[in-house]
Order: C-alpha cells, then sequence, then structure tokens
C-alpha cells in the first residue's frame, strides 16, 4: 500500500511534514554570520549539504520565516556574505537547539547557548570551539527559490552558496590512518518533527565500495526470488564483479565445506537450496561474497 501526495492539494506546511520526515537524517551547518555593525549571530540550518569539492562548495538555505520575514542569518549574509560552518556532534545538540529559538536580531545566540566563540582567520564571524570541524566560507551567491513579486512566501528557501576557505578539526576525531571516525566525531543529524539521529555506534555501518558487477538483473532467477535472501544480499552479489566458473564451483563443493548442508539434506530431509542460501547469507553477513556466490552456485551445477 502506497499513499500518493500531489504536493499543490496540501498547504506547503502540511507537505512539508512529509518531506521533512522522509528526507532524513540532514546533516546540520550551524552558522555563524555577523552583520555590518559586527553583531555575531548563531543559529542551526539542517537544508545544508555539500555539492562539490572542486571548489569545496556548501550549500545550506535559511527559510522564509512564518511571518514571511528573511531570518537574521540572510539579513547578516546580504550585509557581510562570510560564514562560519560548524558541524554539531552530540554533545552539541541541547545548546545547539537552544540558538534556533527566535531571538530578537542582534542578539549574539554564542552568549544566550554558552557555545565559545574563536576569532576566524580568513573570515570576520567566529567559529565554535565545541564543534569538531569548522569551515570558514565566503558566500559565492544566494539564491532565493520562491522569489515571488507579491512578496516572501513563509517556506521558501534561500539558497546560500559558499566556498571554504579554511577548515578547523579537533584533533581527538581522526582514527590511526588520518581518516574521520564516525565514533569519535559523533554527529548528529535531523529528522521530522522532534527527532534528531546520532551517527555513532550501532547506528553507523560501513558498505564496501562496489564494483561494476553483474548487477542484481543477472543473478540467476532461483537466487534472486529466494524467501531468505534479502535486497541488501542481492545487493551485494550483484556487486560481484564475475560469477566463480562451474570449474570454481565445483571445486568449492569438492573442498568439503559444504558437505554437513548436503548431509542435512539428504538425511534429515531438508530442502537444499535453502540451506544453500542460509549458508550464503551468512557468508555475505560477512561480506564473504565469492564464498556466497559458490554456495548459492551449488544449484546451479
Ligand atoms: C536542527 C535545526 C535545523 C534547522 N534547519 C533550518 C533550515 O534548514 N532552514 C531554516 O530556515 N530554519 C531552520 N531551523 C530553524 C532556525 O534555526 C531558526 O528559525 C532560527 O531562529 C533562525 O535564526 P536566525 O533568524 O537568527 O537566522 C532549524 C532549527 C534546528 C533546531
Amino acid at each position: 500500500m502506497t499513499t500518493t501526495i500531489n504536493p499543490a492539494d496540501l498547504q506547503p506546511n502540511e507537505f512539508y511534514r512529509y518531506v521533512i520526515g522522509s528526507i532524513a537524517p540532514r546533516p546540520i551547518a550551524f552558522a555563524s554570520t555577523i552583520d555590518a555593525a559586527g553583531n555575531v549571530n548563531l543559529s542551526p540550518f539542517s537544508f545544508f549539504n555539500v555539492f562539490g569539492y572542486n571548489p569545496h562548495t556548501l550549500v545550506f538555505s535559511p527559510s522564509i520565516n512564518r511571518h514571511g520575514h528573511k531570518k537574521h542569518t540572510l539579513l547578516n549574509l546580504e550585509e557581510v556574505g562570510e560564514v562560519v560552518i560548524n558541524v554539531v556532534n552530540y554533545a552539541m545538540v541541547e545548546q545547539m537547539s537552544l540558538t534556533s529559538a527566535e531571538f530578537e536580531r542582534g542578539v549574539n545566540e554564542f552568549e544566550k547557548s554558552g557555545f565559545t566563540a574563536l576569532p576566524s582567520e580568513r573570515v570576520r564571524p567566529p567559529r565554535v570551539a565545541e564543534s569538531p570541524a569548522t569551515y570558514e566560507c565566503m558566500v559565492r551567491q544566494i539564491i532565493p527559490t520562491g522569489a515571488s513579486t507579491s512578496g516572501n512566501k513563509p517556506g521558501a528557501g534561500t539558497l546560500v552558496i559558499c566556498d571554504v576557505v579554511l577548515a578547523h578539526f579537533h584533533q581527538n576525531i581522526f582514527d590511526t590512518n588520518g581518516v574521520i571516525d564516525p565514533h569519535k566525531i559523533d554527529l548528529i543529524g535531523r529528522m521530522g518533527g522532534d527527532w534528531y539521529s546520532r551517527t555513532s555506534g550501532d547506528a553507523a555501518f560501513q558498505v564496501a565500495r562496489p564494483q561494476a558487477g553483474i548487477g542484481v538483473d543477472k543473478i540467476p532467477h532461483s537466487i534472486r526470488n529466494s524467501v531468505i535472501l534479502s535486497g541488501n544480499d542481492l545487493g551485494k552479489l550483484g556487486s560481484f564483479p564475475v560469477l566463480p566458473t562451474a570449474d570454481e564451483t565445483a571445486e568449492f563443493r569438492q573442498s568439503g565445506i559444504l558437505n554437513e548442508l548436503f548431509d542435512e539434506a539428504q538425511y534429515g530431509c531438508q530442502y537444499l537450496p535453502d540451506l544453500l542460501h542460509l549458508r550464503a547469507k551468512q557468508y555475505l553477513a560477512e561480506n564473504r561474497v565469492r564464498e556466497a556466490w559458490l554456495t548459492l552456485l551449488q544449484t546451479q551445477v
């Protein structure tokens, strides 16, 4: 069963609930800006992502607020086209949330939230000392997505396209190979309603980079339609570059590694393809895709 919705049939704020609940988790740009008089502002934006890395391009979007007004961040950027985008980790979530309250223009949310402002090197707005990764950016372009002659429409976005000019990283977020470790950086994401996600611990997992494999379309039907193998299992099988040959499959059988399954099928009246699919599933869980294929192909020879 599927619910199909034409956004034109709902109020923008009604359809928005579906969007923010389903396009998630979203990273959070904790944006530090400054107005022409030097007043500092700090606010979170989860309409945010990386859009290129040559040049390094970050984009976030302050929406027109429910009163039809531009947010202070955007007003500041129109005066001073410089911003620090600070990432947000779990340790920062409550203070970050506090900065999103509707404070008067000119109120410094560093002070309201208790975050520590560190001077930036290449831009005027300060950066957040507690943030594990901070990006000093020059604003390249500001593009309103809902421009209208009748004024600003609440909810209309404004793409703020930023070039990264300098970045700072806490040293304790790296693993021994110098790669950022998701468990150490412990980032959070914004979801629908009041929900956030935390991207460390069991929530973080790895997926091996695929090769241009055989594709799920080339998996024999009896394997592809297995009730035991999941879509993720099929994805791993489809990423495998070349199917093992009949000789390799026979050799695997002769190695004796599957003997107990064949015995169980013969003497325990079990259905052999199910036993082989279950064993293949175990191999796939351990990313032993070749062995999974060699197991599955036993019924094909
Ligand atoms: C986690 C989080 C993400 C948010 N993302 C956005 C967003 O992408 N766009 C937006 O306009 N407001 C977003 N908000 C709301 C703004 O942070 C809020 O309107 C804030 O008061 C704007 O501050 P300013 O007027 O000082 O710029 C978000 C709030 C939170 C807590």
